[in-house]
């Protein structure tokens, strides 16, 4: 697909470094899109848009921010005001095992930060432009501890539902005008959800069972502009409908907050 002449010059990856965010700026570079590439640890970011650059034969720009400090996204607006934007996915996420009270305040107001507040200053800032021009995309990126609530990572859990909802409702508003994607994942092997696996037997079949990021990817942009809200892979699709279906909501946290055990 050409997303350069569907949606602009230049699409933001907003914590592209790795995992699925570098998955996700690959695959709008493949469409001719120039790729700008945020996240906290520069020389990484600079060596992989090189990589992006002479693949895909297209622009980089990397801009190097934390999204758990407060004014983070001023910046990266500021940097990308003089291009012709067209695509934004929010990929960046933090979490931290633990009950709600045992978990330091200052780490739930990071999470907050990375989760909630600079996302929904980046998404509400590029939807302004993108709504002006009539033409632009959004992925952002949620999870299936949305869709379950999450015991012993409760904060993450709630953070995800509510990028899920907020974009999905945002996705019906603009339809027609942006193709707006809320996508929730399940495991996909990224090299922070590695970190988190056990050894062994156990961590064999996790990593069987999982996705890859190419694999995540794939799937979206194969259904950007015709699905608003998407469960990526047949095995969390089931998941999903499953815990619709037949699990009451204490049943679904039950479900998860065991797993986390
Ligand atoms: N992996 C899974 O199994 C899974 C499952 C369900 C949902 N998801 C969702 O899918 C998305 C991607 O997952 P992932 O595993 O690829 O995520 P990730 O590796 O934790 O984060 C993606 C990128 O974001 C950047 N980032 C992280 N914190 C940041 C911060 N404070 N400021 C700026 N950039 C930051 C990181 O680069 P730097 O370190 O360079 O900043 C990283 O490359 C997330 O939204 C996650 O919730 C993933």
């Amino acid at each position: 697909m050409n997303l350069k002449e569907k949606y602009g010059e230049w699409g933001i990856i907003l914590g592209a470094t790795e995992g699925v965010g570098k998955a996700t700026a690959e695959k709008i570079a493949q469409g001719g899109m120039n790729v700008v590439l945020v996240g906290r640890r520069e020389e990484k970011l600079h060596e992989l848009g090189k990589e992006i650059s002479e693949k895909y034969n297209v622009e980089h720009l990397v801009i190097k921010a934390d999204f758990s400090e407060e004014n983070a996204a001023d910046e990266i607006f500021e940097k990308t005001k003089d291009l012709d934007m067209g695509f934004m996915s929010y990929v960046a996420c933090l979490h931290r095992f633990g009950k709600l009270q045992d978990t330091e305040w200052e780490w739930h107001q990071k999470m907050l930060n990375v989760n909630i507040n600079t996302f929904l200053k980046c998404f509400y800032h590029y939807m302004g432009i993108f709504t002006k021009q009539k033409r632009g995309a959004v992925v952002n990126y949620s999870s299936l501890t949305g869709v379950t609530s999450s015991p012993y990572n409760a904060q993450y859990g709630a953070c995800k539902a509510y990028i899920a909802k907020l974009t999905e409702a945002v996705a019906y508003e603009s339809r027609g005008c942006v193709d707006v994607m809320a996508a929730t994942l399940g495991s996909t092997i990224t090299p922070s959800w590695l970190q988190n696996q056990p050894g062994g037997e156990e961590g064999k079949k996790a990593i069987a069972a999982a996705m890859t990021p190419e694999a995540v990817a794939d799937e979206i942009f194969e259904n950007l502009g015709k699905v608003r809200s998407l469960v990526v892979g047949e095995r969390n699709r089931k998941n999903v409908h499953h815990w619709h279906c037949d699990l009451t909501a204490d049943e679904a946290a039950e479900y998860m907050g065991k797993f986390y055990e």
